[in-house]
């Protein structure tokens, strides 16, 4: 079968259902190399910037919302990497079945939805069980990148984000994206929010 990365017709886009369960990520980018995930990218300013700063790794952005799917899409398409792929989805979702055990060197998880409303909490991305995912999907040495502007939020998800992973708190910003990788870190740190940033490194 002829990879996507092989195709004369460049679509970043995954169809999940045409995926196999976990997917066969060799088989997608036509090759092996360490993949890099961004879960909730909005248009993917970070994630795209990654795909074309580091042709050496494989790029997945996930992204549930059409508005900003689109976007994302027609970026990744326009510049046509061999490295991006995108994928409309829940996260919740494809972390459950798409990721085999120690598949993933890297997640980055920025700004996620609040949902400060108490009835809203259950729809909070750090579930138990998505953090157990996370756990159980990272390479040996593999990293999560969280941030989050939200104090209460981080409140709720930390205890949960650290029974799972070995959490630190990042020290000020980001040393690649010192005006923040993302839209919102940018726009928050332009307007002087505080701004909480964490890395948890698996150990090798
Ligand atoms: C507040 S925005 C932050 C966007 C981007 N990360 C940034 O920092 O600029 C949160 C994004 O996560 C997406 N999102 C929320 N829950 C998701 C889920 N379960 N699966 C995929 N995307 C999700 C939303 O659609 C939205 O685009």
């Amino acid at each position: 079968m002829t990879s996507l990365a092989e195709a004369d017709v460049y679509d970043p886009n995954l169809m999940l259902g045409a995926l196999e369960v976990p997917a066969n990520w060799t088989k997608v980018f036509g090759r092996k190399a360490p993949l890099i995930v961004e879960v909730g990218c909005g248009g993917g300013r970070y994630i795209i910037s990654q795909a074309e700063k580091h042709p050496e790794c494989d790029f997945l952005a996930i992204e549930r919302a059409g508005e900003f799917f689109n976007i994302l899409h027609a970026r990744v398409a326009k510049r046509r990497l061999p490295n991006m792929r995108v994928i409309k989805a829940d996260a919740d979702d494809m972390l459950a079945t798409l990721f085999a055990d120690r598949s993933v060197r890297k997640y980055h998880i920025y700004f996620p939805d609040p949902w400060p409303k108490k009835r809203h909490h259950k729809r909070r991305i750090f579930s138990e069980t998505f953090c157990a995912h996370l756990r159980r999907t990272l390479e040996p040495g593999g990293e999560l990148n969280f941030a989050t502007d939200h104090y209460d939020y981080l409140q709720d998800v930390l205890p949960r984000i650290r029974a799972a992973l070995p959490l630190k708190e990042h020290p000020g910003p980001w040393e690649d994206e010192p005006q923040g990788r993302t839209n919102y870190e940018i726009k928050y740190m332009k307007q002087g929010r505080p701004i909480w940033r964490f890395t948890a490194k698996m150990p090798v």
